[in-house]
């Protein structure tokens, strides 16, 4: 791994485990100190932790231009790495617009890329974004279809903010990012909600890292990192693949009809002593509030884990509806898998089941009574894109 790329992920871990305890923050720069760290990597965890917190690592190695340690005469420009193909050429349906916060290309900001996106253009504008963490909140209007994000990497490309349920005027509105257009694609990127991660009982600290409000969305080997309500599922059709999603509490949440495939979820709530049962999360909540929403999350080949003890959906509404197939969940999802938002009126009317799911957590033995262990017939609907219409869209 590249130094530029050990530190994306390094900081990337800090910033999604760690912003909240601030007893951290001296433990971690004084250990940044100790580390012969070399310059590149150095400069990078600088520039990247400094924006947010105000921190200065005594680097002042260069801003755009410095000298290579070996070489005094050679002056060296940071767009220099700048990959030789990028951006990639425009076709006949697509426009590319380049975001690189050092400023090597057309933008440093991606809101000002999304900005320049024509008002509801047939072609699809590709976002280019180089590696690196953007600090900035970031809106799609409804005014611009076809927006595609294409990072490096969701440990190499991030956008992130922290906003909160109170500082945003609710949590609806505490998204990094925000997409109301149709036809949103975002690859190999990831959507961050750094808030300081609430304490039991904390009200107004649910944090979302992006809300998806358009039609047809789709995500391809992204990264999604928050605590309580990271993934705000709104509504429209989405499709999540090869993706990586962190959360605490109701993580993956909203009213949308969401397939998603490959994906491993992984909880951050406190790990919970052996014997003890409080529980202190839950996978997803679902929002569907009548039995005329055709709506619904589907999980297949999924993966969970993590801490804390949790349930796999909470009935957020009435008539909420959740799917895992051939999902492996380890022993850190509670034995009766499931909670009906403590009212019972709910039992009849939510629908959530499992199919052919494996390890410790998915023991059905001690299921609450509403839980469906799906048969081949009825799992069929979930397993595959036809979920959500994709082979018309995807
Ligand atoms: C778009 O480009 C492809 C080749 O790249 C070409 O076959 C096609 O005819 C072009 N379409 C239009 C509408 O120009
Ligand atoms: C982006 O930069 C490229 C290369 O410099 C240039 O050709 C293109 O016109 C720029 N696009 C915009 C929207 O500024
Ligand atoms: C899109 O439309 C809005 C409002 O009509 C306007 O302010 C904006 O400049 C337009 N953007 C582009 C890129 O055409
Ligand atoms: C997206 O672009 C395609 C052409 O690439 C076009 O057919 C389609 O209508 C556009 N979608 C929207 C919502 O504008
Ligand atoms: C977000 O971070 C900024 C800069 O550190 C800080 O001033 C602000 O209070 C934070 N907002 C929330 C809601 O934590
Ligand atoms: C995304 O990243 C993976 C792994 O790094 C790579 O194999 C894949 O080609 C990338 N896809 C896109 C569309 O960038
Ligand atoms: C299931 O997901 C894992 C990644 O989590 C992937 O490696 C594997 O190929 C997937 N299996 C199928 C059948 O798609
Ligand atoms: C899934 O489980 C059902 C029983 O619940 C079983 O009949 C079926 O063979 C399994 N399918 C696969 C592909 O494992
Ligand atoms: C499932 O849980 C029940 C009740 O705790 C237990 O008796 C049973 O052995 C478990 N089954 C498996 C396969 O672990
Ligand atoms: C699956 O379950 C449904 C509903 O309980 C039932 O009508 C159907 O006969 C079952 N199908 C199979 C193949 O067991
Ligand atoms: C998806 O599943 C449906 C059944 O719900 C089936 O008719 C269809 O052929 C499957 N499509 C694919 C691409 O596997």
């Amino acid at each position: 791994m590249g130094s530029k790329k050990t530190c994306l992920a390094v900081l990337i871990v800090v910033l999604a485990v760690f912003s909240s305890t601030n007893f951290m923050v001296p433990v971690l720069l004084s250990s940044l100190r100790d580390l012969s760290l070399d310059a590149e990597l150095f400069t990078c965890l600088s520039s990247g932790l400094s924006p947010l917190f105000g921190w200065h690592l005594g680097c002042h190695h260069h801003r755009h231009r410095h000298k290579h340690p070996d070489d005094s005469q050679r002056t060296v420009s940071i767009c220099d790495n700048f990959p030789p193909d990028i951006p990639p050429p425009e076709t006949n349906t697509t426009v590319t617009l380049c975001v690189d916060r050092n400023g090597c290309c057309n933008f440093t900001t991606v809101q000002a890329a999304v900005d320049a996106a024509g008002n509801f253009s047939q072609k699809r504008t590709v976002i280019w974004i180089n590696s690196g963490i953007y600090y900035e909140k970031v809106t799609i209007l409804r005014t611009r279809p076809n927006i595609t994000f294409q990072g490096q990497g969701y440990l190499s490309t991030a956008i992130a903010w922290n906003g909160t349920a109170s500082s945003s005027g609710g949590t609806f509105y505490s998204g990094s990012v925000q997409v109301f257009s149709n036809n949103f694609m975002a690859r190999n990127i990831s959507f961050m909600n750094i808030a300081p991660i609430p304490n039991p009982g904390d009200v107004g600290g649910q944090a979302v890292a992006i809300r998806i409000s358009g039609d047809q969305a789709s995500f391809w080997g992204c990264g999604f990192f928050g605590a309580q309500d990271t993934l705000h599922d709104d509504r429209g059709r989405h499709y999540f693949r090869d993706c990586y999603i962190q959360g605490s509490i109701d993580f993956i949440f909203g009213d949308a009809r969401s397939l998603y495939e490959n994906c491993q979820l992984i909880s951050i709530a406190a790990p919970v002593p052996p014997g003890q049962k409080v529980i202190n999360g839950a996978v997803t909540a679902h929002g569907r509030a009548s039995k005329d929403e055709n709506t619904g999350f589907a999980f297949m080949n999924a993966s969970i884990g993590g801490t804390g003890r949790i349930w796999l959906g909470r009935a957020w509404r009435p008539f909420s509806r959740v799917v895992f197939a051939f999902t492996t969940m380890t022993d850190i999802i509670a034995p009766e898998g499931w909670n009906d938002f403590n009212d019972a009126t709910r039992d009849q009317t939510i629908f959530y089941g499992e199919y052919n799911c494996s390890g410790a957590g998915a023991n059905m033995s001690l299921r609450a009574p509403y839980v469906q262990r799906l048969n081949d017939t009825q799992a069929l609907p979930f397993l595959n894109i036809s979920f959500i219409d994709g082979d018309q869209w995807l």
